[in-house]
């Protein structure tokens, strides 16, 4: 294969976080695959709108001039919300089609059809930007730490309330101020009351018990309560009793009781390390028989960091293509100077 070809649904914010990491990394990039990675066809919902875009890239209205397109490898998803994404995605995968998405509604609630549907058709199906931003934990989960029976998975799974708690504890903003601020710096949903209402960590809850406790936890399983009913008396409650307010997403999975889901607004003692976790930082603590606890954390939502957790599923995937099209086993050694892969 010469090169790798990537159809993209949606250029949005983190759509053209994706464009730009693409672009300004071709290079490292293509040094790391093999061969480079082209974006050739980009779904957008108005071509009109698009103007700009389209004096680089061939754009469409329709999805199928994308999952017909034979000469595409990879479709990336990046339209949000449940539909018509969920179409999208199974379509794809439907005309063989690997998949890389970000999208957490859909995960949530259609993984259990989607997840098959890719394993029939023997195709990748990614989603490492749908759980943390930019911080891997998806990988982690699935494979670095698989050899443990995980006991708990819990964090701040949601940046855009973790950046208003942190303003409005910090600098007294008001509550429908520091949304909007949110909402400008693309942190929020697009439309954000899943955001203030917890269901957004609730869906990356989700996600990440189903993988870390090995088996499909329901979002209608998950106890959810947002930070829309706080208030700055609130916080200022708490930092004068020594809390932070912090929206934790915490899944348990306890021999005696079974698996517990929740999402609340819960007051850390600030000698807590999640109550150091501030602005648009994500933290994921994980524990585990073997391993014991261990923490992950980085930018959890916003362009760039997104786009980077996204590019690293479009390389991998394209890694996967190229190691199966020469018929060698996916594997690189270090050798001093380069990472190199090892022939079958
Ligand atoms: P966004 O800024 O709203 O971008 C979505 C883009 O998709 C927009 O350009 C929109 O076009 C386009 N679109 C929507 N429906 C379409 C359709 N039916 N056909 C063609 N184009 C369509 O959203 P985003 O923040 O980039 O988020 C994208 C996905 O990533 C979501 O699933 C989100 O949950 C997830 N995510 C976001 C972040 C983040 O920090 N933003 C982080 C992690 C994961 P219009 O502008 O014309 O509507
Ligand atoms: N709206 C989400 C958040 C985007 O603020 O965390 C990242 O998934």
């Amino acid at each position: 294969k010469e090169c790798i070809k990537v159809g993209l649904l949606g250029a949005g914010t983190v759509g053209s976080g994706v464009l730009t990491v693409l672009e300004e990394n071709t290079a490292e990039i293509e040094k790391k695959v093999g061969v480079p990675i082209h974006v050739s066809k980009i779904l957008v919902r108005d071509m009109k709108k698009a103007k700009e875009l389209s004096e680089k890239y061939q754009l469409t209205d329709k999805i199928e001039d994308i999952v017909e397109d034979p000469e595409i490898d990879i479709v990336v998803e990046l339209i949000g919300r449940e539909h018509p994404a969920k179409e999208y995605i199974a379509a794809a995968l439907e005309h063989k089609k690997n998949v890389v998405t970000a999208n957490k509604d859909v995960l949530a609630k259609y993984g259990k059809e989607l997840f098959p549907l890719a394993e029939e058709n023997k195709v990748d199906f990614m989603f490492e930007a749908s759980v943390g931003g930019g911080i891997p934990i998806i990988r982690p989960l699935k494979s670095c730490l698989a050899a443990n029976k995980v006991t708990s998975v819990m964090g701040i799974v949601n940046g855009t309330t973790n950046y208003m708690l942190t303003k409005m504890s910090q600098e007294n903003m008001d509550y429908a101020d520091v949304l909007r601020e949110a909402q400008e710096k693309g942190y929020a949903e697009s439309d954000p009351t899943a955001d203030v209402g917890g269901l957004d960590a609730a869906r990356k809850l989700v996600i990440l018990a189903s993988i870390a406790f090995n088996t499909r936890i329901d979002l209608s399983d998950v106890l959810v309560e947002g930070i829309d009913g706080l208030d700055l008396c609130d916080i200022e409650h708490g930092k004068e009793l020594g809390y932070a307010i912090k929206l934790l997403a915490i899944a348990k999975n306890n021999a005696e009781h079974g698996i517990s889901v929740c999402v609340r607004p819960t007051m850390l003692p600030v000698s807590h390390p999640l109550a150091g976790v501030n602005d648009v930082f994500n933290a994921i603590f994980v524990t585990g028989d073997a391993i014991g606890d261990a923490m992950f954390m980085g930018r959890g939502a916003g362009k760039m960091p997104t786009a980077s957790a996204v590019c690293g599923d479009i390389i991998d995937v394209a890694r996967n293509i190229i190691h199966k099209s020469n018929g060698r086993i996916n594997c690189t050694c270090f050798d001093e100077k380069h990472l190199c892969s090892l022939e079958n």
